[in-house]
């Protein structure tokens, strides 16, 4: 009788255990989906970005209106650093990355379509 209901409540632990699991397993995979998805969103964002030759012109008026409140009317810096010779320290793809991120506060993630994106770029290899 003891025998009979304790391997009853192992049968249900193991049931409980599995859909325990399963669920884990389920919750990860949606998980990886949602990384993989905007992983490949953020690679095809900078291959097109890359794939265009931007106007140092254009990349100049979209710095002078959202870049210089922190690092200065010249890019020489105020609460942000100095980007002259940025294009030397970082590529272009850490350049996006920086600018769309969000990573580093207080600067801002920008929402910037890859053509905006392209010039700014080309402004900042201007700079050196
Ligand atoms: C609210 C202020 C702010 C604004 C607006 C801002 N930045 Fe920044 N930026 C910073 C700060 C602060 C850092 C340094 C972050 C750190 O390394 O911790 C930085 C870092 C950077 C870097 C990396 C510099 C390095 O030496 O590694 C680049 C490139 C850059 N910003 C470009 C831009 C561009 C382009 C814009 C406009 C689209 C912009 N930032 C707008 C504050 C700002």
């Amino acid at each position: 009788m003891s025998t009979s209901s304790s391997t009853a409540a192992e049968r249900d632990f193991k049931r409980e255990f599995l859909k325990i699991a399963f669920m884990t397993f389920g919750i990860l995979l949606i998980c990886f989906s949602i990384f993989f998805v905007k992983h490949q969103e953020n690679n095809n964002y900078i291959i097109e970005t890359l794939k265009l030759n931007g106007s140092a012109e254009e990349g100049d008026a979209l710095f002078k209106i959202n870049c210089v409140g922190c690092h200065g009317i010249t890019a020489r810096g105020l609460v942000g650093p100095d980007l002259h010779s940025i294009t030397q320290r970082l590529n272009d793809k850490e350049i996006i990355k920086q600018v769309t991120g969000g990573l580093t506060p207080p600067m801002p993630s920008f929402e910037i379509d890859p053509v905006n994106m392209s010039n700014l770029l080309k402004y900042l290899h201007s700079l050196e």
